[in-house]
């Protein structure tokens, strides 16, 4: 499958990920609640001796999935080693990295959601009795061989766990969902990175970037660049709130933060398809982007800040898209009978 076209804010700069990525659980803000299962659960795990269990992260994109499996191999003391869904191709390539494990390695499979079918199979007995079933030589001759694994820890990352088999799933002791962070914790963490480069900025400059990044550590962090960039090269490279401001208008991004594409598939819904509802494909064919990168990447968002609603029949806009659009909807333009 083609690498799929990511929303450009969205996407990942790996210099700047290292250099901004905590690597402590006291360095990543927010998610308390997930951050403090974690935490229990490693410390639990330490104390008797064990690898942790296997863990499931869940959620949209930048939210910091990739981030925790870091810390928590580090808070086991463990090593990593990183994989993703769509490059495990053959069952050999599954069977290569899983017998390459030490005792207490922590495989992390990004995009789980990814793996084939028959791969995935190979995964179940792994994960629950550490064993790899293996067939080798062919015809005649062939021949299933059971092998011993280490004790190891998978973590697996998803943007869709609704995709995964409930095999799968439930493989996963311990299953973590990442949420939309409030902008108070982005503006720590925009004020934080804000440290790491170097960036002159006040807690109101650092606040505007939060609250207009999508609830989005990723986002924030390359809004912070954007904005760095432009009050050093329009100001004296100090942040505030203005400068935020005006930066961010210039990159389209307005002030409830929904940029060019999120405001491209409401007016494609309202003017196009009559305020909806109209399927995934339509829509996706009408703004020009793919499928799955409005349903992973922006709808999320859209519809927690409540401009959409996902029904059987499809997208339909809410009356808060089409007040954003300055549009009226059809209910609102209806006459009141009394
Ligand atoms: N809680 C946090 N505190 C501080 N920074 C964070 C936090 N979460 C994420 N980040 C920052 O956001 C960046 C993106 O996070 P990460 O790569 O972990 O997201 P992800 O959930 O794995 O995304 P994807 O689904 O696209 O792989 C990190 O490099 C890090 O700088
Ligand atoms: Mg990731």
């Amino acid at each position: 499958m083609a690498e799929r076209p990511i929303a450009t804010l969205n996407k990942p700069d790996a210099a700047l990920e290292m250099t901004l990525r905590p690597s402590l659980f006291s360095e990543f803000t927010g998610q308390r609640k997930v951050k403090e299962r974690l935490e229990i659960a490693v410390a639990a795990a330490r104390q008797r001796g064990e690898p942790l269990d296997h863990i499931l992260l869940n959620g949209p994109p930048g939210l910091g999935k990739t981030t925790l499996a870091y810390i928590l191999a580090r808070a086991m003391n463990a090593n990593i080693k990183c994989t993703s869904g769509p490059t495990i191709e053959k069952a050999a390539d599954l069977a290569g990295l899983l017998t390459n494990l030490e005792p207490g390695d922590v495989l992390f499979i990004d995009e789980i959601h990814r793996l084939q079918k028959a791969i995935e199979e190979y995964l179940y007995p792994a994960m629950e009795d550490f064993k790899l079933d293996i067939i080798i030589d062919q015809g005649p001759n062939a021949r299933s061989v059971r092998l011993n694994l280490p004790r190891f820890t998978l973590i697996g990352a998803t943007t869709r766990s609704g995709l995964l088999s409930a095999p799968l799933l439930t493989r996963f002791a311990m299953r973590e969902r990442l949420d939309y962070y409030v902008a108070e914790d982005l503006q720590q963490i925009v004020l934080r990175s804000a440290r790491l480069l170097n960036v002159e900025i006040d807690a109101e400059g650092a606040f505007e970037i939060a609250r207009r990044s999508r609830g989005t550590p990723r986002i924030a962090n390359n809004l912070l660049r954007r904005v760095r960039d432009f009050a050093q090269v329009r100001h004296d490279g100090r942040i505030t709130a203005q400068i935020a401001d005006q930066a961010l208008a210039l990159l389209e991004i307005d002030r409830d933060g929904l940029d060019e594409m999120d405001k491209r598939i409401l007016e494609a819904i309202i003017v196009k398809f009559g305020g909806g509802p109209v399927g995934l494909n339509s829509l996706a064919v009408a703004v020009g982007e793919e499928p799955d990168t409005i349903e992973e990447v922006y709808e999320p968002y859209l519809i927690m800040e409540g401009y959409l609603k996902r029904t059987p029949q499809g997208r339909v806009a809410t009356e808060r898209s089409y007040e954003k659009l300055g549009l009226k909807s059809a209910a609102a333009a209806q006459p009141r009978l009394f």
